[in-house]
């Protein structure tokens, strides 16, 4: 028996501190693409708050964050802590939180573990991997008072399980089962629907056949706005760079070279100057 206290989501109380709410979500299909982007900290999380509709706290923290190899290690304690300081850093921002691998295998486990994320957290909703077959689960949430996004498509955290990051949606089977998972999750009440790694002609059909927003990661842009991670966007995740990913500033670069004039100041007793000496 799984004991929880619930904690009732308002969009009453959202729309009173957030510049997005779940209803300004739903009403941007059709109308404006969503932009949505990770955070892990509050530092970068203030640095977004201005251009992004959603932030996500990601479980892929757990790579280019923590340096693994891949999501599945990630804890909820972690992505508490994470989440924690993205809503300190992004005051007006809508917060979304990833429930991190084994942590929603049952419906009562995902509702006592979402249950904690709202608790300790002033995150807005959370986000959970898996299509038809989770929509059991999504309902569970949704009728408990938890908003949930959806992930359905490439799947990070089946990684093993699948031997790599595939892309979805290349045969017709592949791309009706999409659409049904949309509609499966759809149904079960999420507000939105991330979809990743998926032809962009399959993501756009799975877009046109439900209500809510989805939006996607490698899904071309025939869907309701788009998501990546921010290590990659900024170029500051340098082991691999999936094709979908568009780097909108050299960061590793710009970042080591910052550090390498600093040291070779340093060294040489240029820094600190004058200028930077009490
Ligand atoms: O963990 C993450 O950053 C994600 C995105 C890839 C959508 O789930």
């Amino acid at each position: 028996m799984v004991k929880i206290s619930l904690v009732k989501f308002t969009e009453k109380d959202c729309e009173m501190k957030k510049k997005m709410t779940i209803s300004k979500i739903l009403n941007a299909k059709g109308e404006k693409p969503l932009v949505m982007i990770t955070a892990y900290d509050a530092l970068f999380a203030k640095l977004f708050e201005e251009s992004a509709d959603i932030l996500l706290v990601g479980d892929s923290l757990n790579m280019s964050f923590a340096g693994k190899s891949d999501t599945l290690s990630a804890t909820l304690d972690q992505m508490i802590y994470h989440t924690n300081a993205v809503c300190t850093g992004a005051k007006e921002s809508f917060v979304i939180c990833d429930m991190p691998f084994g942590t929603y295998m049952s419906k009562e486990q995902a509702l006592f573990n979402a249950v904690k994320v709202f608790q300790e957290t002033p995150a807005d909703a959370v986000k959970i991997e898996g299509g038809a077959d989770k929509a059991e689960i999504v309902k569970y949430l949704t009728s408990n008072g938890i908003a949930v996004c959806g992930h359905i498509g490439l799947l990070p955290q089946s990684v093993r399980s699948e031997g790599g990051y595939k892309v979805k949606g290349k045969d017709e089977r592949s791309a009706m089962s999409l659409v049904n998972d949309a509609k499966e999750i759809e149904l079960a009440g999420a507000f939105c629907i991330v979809i990743e790694g998926v032809k962009a002609d399959v993501a756009a059909l799975v877009s046109a056949s439900v209500g809510v927003p989805v939006v996607g990661i490698g899904a071309g842009h025939g869907v309701d706005g788009q998501v990546l991670v921010f290590s990659d966007m900024l170029g500051l995740f340098e082991e691999f760079t999936p094709k979908f990913v568009k780097k909108y500033l050299d960061g590793a670069t710009l970042v080591k070279d910052a550090v390498a004039t600093y040291a070779k100041e340093v060294v040489s007793r240029e820094f600190p100057s004058e200028k930077y000496t009490y």
